[in-house]
């Protein structure tokens, strides 16, 4: 996959894995894990699916419609590029922290309804329910902040609320942020996130 990857200064921090909404790209998210967690080395990840020559990380029959079988395949795929990037760079594959935008965020979640150690936390912002009718991996180690808006169009605080108790009903320990600013990222929930990360 396209990606980036820049060695931090600090090895006692976590690598963040950085995901991007629709028509981002690897690059999008640096400065939010600079933010986030500074000294930590960072994988910035790239979509493999072009729509409409945005990148995304799995493809979708409608907004907010996913096609099930490319999720699960990106997801499967997303995985083994986080394997070979963690040999390839020397990063330690059991202390990373996923951090997704909207597309990107999806792609997280569908990697945390998949396997049970691939992040040991996750900052989803403007999720959605990646898959519905699944059985999750035991996440008791795993630890989620979900950045939510109360009034985001594209992530109904229902649909929001759904994904809390799914991650939570497989042993996750998730926080919650809920703002206002719709399917935007607010300079207030990074910094909550921020805190929230730097107490892990
Ligand atoms: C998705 O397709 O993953 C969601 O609708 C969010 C987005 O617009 O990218």
């Amino acid at each position: 996959m396209n990606h980036v990857f820049r060695k931090g200064t600090d090895d006692s921090k976590p690598t963040l894995v950085l995901f991007h909404g629709t028509g981002g790209n690897e690059n999008d998210l640096l400065p939010l894990a600079d933010l986030l967690s500074p000294g930590s080395s960072v994988l910035g990840v790239r979509g493999n699916v072009l729509e409409n020559g945005m990148p995304r990380f799995f493809r979708r029959l409608s907004e907010g419609v996913f096609d099930e079988a490319d999720l699960i395949f990106r997801t499967h795929e997303t995985k083994q590029f986080l394997e070979k990037a963690a040999a390839q760079y020397g990063f330690d594959a059991n202390h990373l922290v996923a951090v997704g935008y909207s597309n990107g965020a999806n792609i997280a979640g569908s990697l945390l309804f998949h396997y049970k150690d691939v992040f040991q936390s996750a900052v989803l912002l403007h999720p959605m329910v990646p898959l519905r009718r699944r059985t999750l991996p035991s996440l008791d180690e795993v630890s989620v902040f979900i950045g939510a808006g109360t009034n985001d169009p594209i992530c109904p605080p229902a649909d929001t609320r759904e994904l809390e108790g799914l991650l939570q009903g497989a042993g996750a320990k998730v926080t919650m942020h809920w703002g206002n600013q719709g399917h935007r990222l607010s300079m207030e929930e990074a910094e909550a996130a921020r805190d929230w990360l730097s107490e892990r």
